[in-house]
């Protein structure tokens, strides 16, 4: 997935880099290089009264240990923006690396079988804060929301876990952004 936008090169540009050209330039360099930070891939729940997603998501990072907080970059246009802002719950499930291919059935919004406990037909339960987790999670946190910071695009969801647990053996391979063919950010 590319990088959303489009508008042409986006500022601040360094000494220097001054025509068009060097602007194009450097926009596509500064990409590059922003798409090999290392990421792990996650499947986000998110909930507001009945209406539930989950959505694919790379953006997530421990903040504080004291106390325990988690960090979700979330598009502001996504469903899963809408859900974490009225809802203010989000959990966050690892993937075994096996599954890689469930990435892409959380690339829009979900379909939800609230009477079968499914979303886009993977089972899920309601977490403590009320977020859905997927069943087929290997490790799951479960998190309500501190901070919502406006990062432009993005809102940069910090939350503070509730519960957090396993559903597969501890040492299982989990996704990592480097085992698809996908960028997200630059
Ligand atoms: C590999 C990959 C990583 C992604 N990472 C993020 C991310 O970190 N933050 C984000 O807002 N969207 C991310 N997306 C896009 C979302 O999965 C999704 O397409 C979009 O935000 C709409 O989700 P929605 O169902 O909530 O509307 C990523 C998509 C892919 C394929």
């Amino acid at each position: 997935m590319a990088a959303p936008g489009g508008a042409g090169p986006i500022g601040p540009y360094p000494e220097g880099v001054d025509s068009d050209e060097d602007r194009e330039d450097y926009d596509k360099l500064r990409r590059r290089v922003l798409w090999t930070l290392p990421y792990g891939l996650y499947v986000v729940g998110s909930r507001h009264g009945e209406r539930r997603n989950g959505m694919t998501l790379n953006w997530a990072t421990q903040v504080s240990f004291d106390p325990k907080l988690v960090g979700i970059g979330v598009e502001k246009p996504a469903f899963t923006h809408e859900l974490i802002t009225e809802g203010g719950v989000f959990s966050l499930c690892t993937i075994a690396r096996e599954d890689r291919a469930v990435v892409r059935k959380f690339t829009k919004p979900v379909e939800v079988d609230l009477e079968a406990r499914t979303l886009n037909g993977f089972e899920f339960r309601d977490g403590t804060s009320g977020a859905p987790i997927l069943a087929m999670a290997v490790a799951w946190l479960d998190c309500e929301v501190r901070q919502a910071v406006d990062c432009g695009g993005h809102t940069f969801f910090i939350g503070e876990v509730v519960d957090a647990g396993f559903h597969a053996e501890e040492d299982t391979e989990v996704l990592r952004m480097e085992d698809t063919r996908m960028n997200y950010g630059g």
